[in-house]
């Protein structure tokens, strides 16, 4: 067989039917001209696709997900990647346990399974690559030596582009039931929770901390999009940029204490953040995590600035 140049195996748990990636994302924005000009000054790559944008990260191949126009901010559906082999195993489940298989949405094109969730959110599960890592995502610190300058000089700062999507955090009305929905039919795992107010789940083919998780609320609805960087300069200068585009509204620098990550969130024009997020835990696929319940004072934000009021104020509701 010929090797593929560069080709990396991706990373399995051997014999456990599981999705391995979210794969993308779909929302709708009144105005798509606004998301536009949001995602690209974060530093993403957005592109005009028909009746939608593409949000892709500088670099990578993967498209991340699609905005399309409504009236309103309103989540749309999220894909989760699969093995090939695994999509007989996850159309069984589906049946065996009672779930109703959906068409896609119009103007989808797709072979996937699609169902709704215990939010009656549309999901997806689809052939397709593995774009979860594989490893934990290189992290650096610019330290230099004794004699030499450390920091970047304003002047000459570069932009900040994300690698990859990280993870979306999504309300719900019942985290419990988000539990036991992704890890029973979806086949994830859980990170860690604090009690029923939130709960983070990761994939069992190797995956960051959280891949999604999920924060009570009235109603489902998105909170945010956490995109990987590989410096906590990079939050910073990605943050200082989006405040001299007029995005000032936010909440960072800090560190989160579960999945350990440095962040910065960045509040978007309908009231949910983008989250530029650095050095999160990783659960490699031969690694059990033990999952914890902790409380809010231990599952929040190890340092950082005080919360903004509307943090979880959840604008979809
Ligand atoms: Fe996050």
């Amino acid at each position: 067989m010929t090797e593929i140049h560069g080709f990396i195996k991706p990373s399995r748990r051997p014999g456990e039917l599981g999705i391995h990636s979210l794969d993308q994302f779909h929302f709708v924005v009144p105005d798509v001209a606004v998301a536009r000009h949001f995602y690209s000054e974060f530093g993403l790559d957005v592109q005009e696709k028909g009746a939608v944008l593409t949000v892709n990260t500088q670099g990578h191949p993967h498209q991340w997900g699609t905005i399309g126009e409504g009236s309103r901010k309103k989540h749309g559906y999220m894909s989760f990647g699969a093995f090939e082999d695994d999509i007989v195993g996850f159309s069984e489940r589906l049946q065996s346990m009672g779930i109703r298989r959906l068409d896609p949405p119009p103007g989808v094109d797709s072979n996937g399974l699609w169902f709704q969730d215990h939010d009656d959110n549309l999901v997806e599960i689809k052939v397709a690559p593995k774009s979860s890592p594989n490893e934990k995502t290189q992290f650096g610190v610019r330290a230099v030596g004794p004699g030499k300058r450390g920091a970047p000089f304003r002047s000459t700062m570069g932009r900040t582009h994300p690698r990859r999507l990280a993870h979306i955090l999504m309300f719900t009305r019942d985290v419990q039931n988000a539990i036991d929905f992704y890890t029973r039919v979806l086949g994830m795992r859980l990170s860690d929770h604090s009690g029923d107010n939130i709960a983070f789940l990761h994939g069992i083919h190797g995956s960051d901390h959280h891949m999604i998780a999920f924060a009570r609320s009235n109603a489902p609805g998105v909170h945010h999009l956490s995109w990987d960087v590989g410096t906590v300069d990079e939050i910073g200068e990605g943050a200082m940029h989006m405040v001299g585009k007029g995005f000032s509204k936010g909440w960072g620098l800090g560190r989160h204490v579960l999945g350990s990550n440095f962040f910065h969130y960045v509040q978007d024009p309908w009231g949910s953040f983008s989250e530029y997020s650095a050095d999160i835990d990783y659960v490699p696929s031969d690694c059990d995590w033990p999952a914890g319940d902790f409380p809010p004072e231990d599952s929040f934000y190890a340092w950082g600035p005080n919360v903004p009021e509307d943090f979880v104020h959840n604008y979809e509701a």
